[in-house]
């Protein structure tokens, strides 16, 4: 039995803002930006909300793979920007696409959060509990940015992408297709160091009761940015090292890299580290930023929408950051 993503979605807000629109409201330039990370620019939400996007995202993951929202028996959001604290953003997403029968629930794993959210998935199909799972990623980090922050505020954008998957394998469901056997996931690897955490925070309520009173005021994101750099320059090899030896593939016959998209710099490191060509890590940084757990899941529909994916290739995925945590798989598409 194994699991294989058979569609894919995405949604941006409207509006796009670049590099240039934000030198005319805070002290940066295009040339920092672009030569410290490779973002140009990014979409930020007006109308749009993290449901909204979302419901946008997995109805196109949901065309794409021809199938049907009523068919989907396990709905996961990763998230760190939800709407609203309950209900969770799937239970938003649910109502909105009439997934009537799907269980419905969010994960936090920050910019690993799809990775995480996938692999969940992959565990409840792998028993057989469920059949069809619609996983997404989506995020309007906009609204929890300091924008008097310049050293994180340029970073980060809002959107969502989607996936749908599907248990293949025994008990007379469709076989998966390789020749090989099932294909599909092959393996996956993931981790977190909670000891870590502050160096990349956004603090929720505090207690305010009776008993203790703290005005409620807003937080932001805060970020001790060389450190996360430091953390996923050596972290995101070595996992996806783990995941490469897992799935029994040499990184040599890995078409494609599709890591999280935080910083260029971050993605040419771990292509070095890896003695990979860098021209196998597709980007998506330059046009949406960082756009957190949705970085992965919209890098991998514009790829799908661009007919890059060929049924065979050998793929590697891989998510880092808050938490902090990680997370790579192998998969065959
Ligand atoms: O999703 C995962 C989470 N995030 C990441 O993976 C981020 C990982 N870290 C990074 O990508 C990089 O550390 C950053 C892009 C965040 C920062 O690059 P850096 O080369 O580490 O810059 P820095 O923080 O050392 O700042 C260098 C200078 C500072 O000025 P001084 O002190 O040298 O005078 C900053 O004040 O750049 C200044 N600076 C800016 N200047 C113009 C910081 N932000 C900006 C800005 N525009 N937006």
């Amino acid at each position: 039995m194994t699991t294989r993503i058979i569609g894919t979605g995405s949604s941006l807000p409207r509006q796009t803002v670049t590099n240039e629109d934000l030198s005319k409201i805070m002290d940066t330039s295009d040339e920092w930006i672009s030569s410290r990370t490779g973002i140009r620019e990014r979409h930020l939400a007006k109308e749009e909300t993290t449901a909204s996007l979302s419901v946008e995202a997995a109805g196109k993951a949901l065309q794409n793979a021809g199938v049907l929202a009523e068919e989907v028996d396990l709905l996961i959001v990763a998230t760190i920007t939800g709407d609203y604290v309950t209900p969770s953003t799937a239970c938003e997403v649910q109502a909105g696409l009439g997934a009537s029968r799907a269980v419905a629930f969010d994960i936090n794993a920050a910019c690993s959060g799809f990775m995480f959210a996938l692999h969940t998935a992959h565990a409840y199909l792998q028993t057989g509990i469920y059949r069809t799972a619609l996983v997404v990623g989506a995020e309007t980090l906009s609204k929890i940015m300091d924008w008097n922050d310049r050293s994180t505020c340029v970073l980060f954008g809002d959107g969502a992408g989607a996936a749908v998957v599907r248990a293949f394998g025994e008990d007379g469901m469709e076989k998966g297709g390789s020749e090989n056997g099932f294909g599909g996931l092959l393996a996956f690897e993931q981790g977190s160091d909670g000891l870590r955490g502050k160096v990349l925070a956004c603090e929720g309520r505090r207690n305010n009761n009776p008993l203790v009173q703290n005005p409620l005021v807003p937080s932001y994101v805060g970020m001790d940015g060389q450190e996360v750099y430091k953390f996923a320059v050596s972290t995101v090899p070595a996992s996806i090292l783990r995941v490469l030896d897992r799935a029994g593939v040499d990184a040599g016959e890995v078409k494609y890299f599709v890591l999280h998209q935080a910083n260029i710099r971050i993605i040419q490191s771990v292509a070095k580290r890896l003695r990979a060509d860098v021209g196998k890590f597709p980007l998506s940084l330059d046009h949406c930023g960082n756009v957190s757990a949705a970085s992965v899941p919209i890098l991998l529909d514009e790829m799908n929408q661009k007919g890059m994916l060929e049924k065979g290739d050998k793929i590697v995925m891989s998510g880092f950051g808050g938490g902090l945590t990680w997370a790579s798989a192998v998969i065959e598409w």
